[in-house]
């Protein structure tokens, strides 16, 4: 059974913007909200790296580059592109009243 403590309200949908990250804090759980073509994704902000913050860094198609040292991940996945056992966590995430929630156990 689902466990509803773990959904957490994250951003109102309409002030998603298409095609660029959106950064959210919630329970301290840096996550980035990523819109594209329609579909959202939600991975975390923290770089496996040296854990920089992904909002800063560049998207293009579903792949979002740390603007620290160019590691590069698939927002669909969590990624990382050049060795794919690398994995940022991925959430699950829901709409409800044009609110987004996300699900703080990883998905
Ligand atoms: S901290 Fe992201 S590439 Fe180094």
């Amino acid at each position: 059974m689902e466990n509803e403590s773990s959904w957490v309200y994250a951003i109102e949908e309409k002030e998603l913007k298409e095609n660029s990250a959106n950064m959210v804090f919630q329970k301290g759980l840096p996550v980035l909200l990523i819109k594209k073509a329609g579909e959202i994704y939600a991975i975390s902000n923290k770089c496996a790296h040296m854990a920089c913050t992904l909002a800063g860094g560049t998207l293009q198609d579903f792949i979002i580059k740390c603007p620290c040292h160019d590691w590069r991940y698939d927002a669909r996945t969590g990624e990382f592109l050049d060795a794919k056992e690398i994995k940022l966590p991925v959430y699950e995430w829901k709409s409800s009243d044009g609110k987004i929630f996300i699900n703080i156990q990883e998905g």
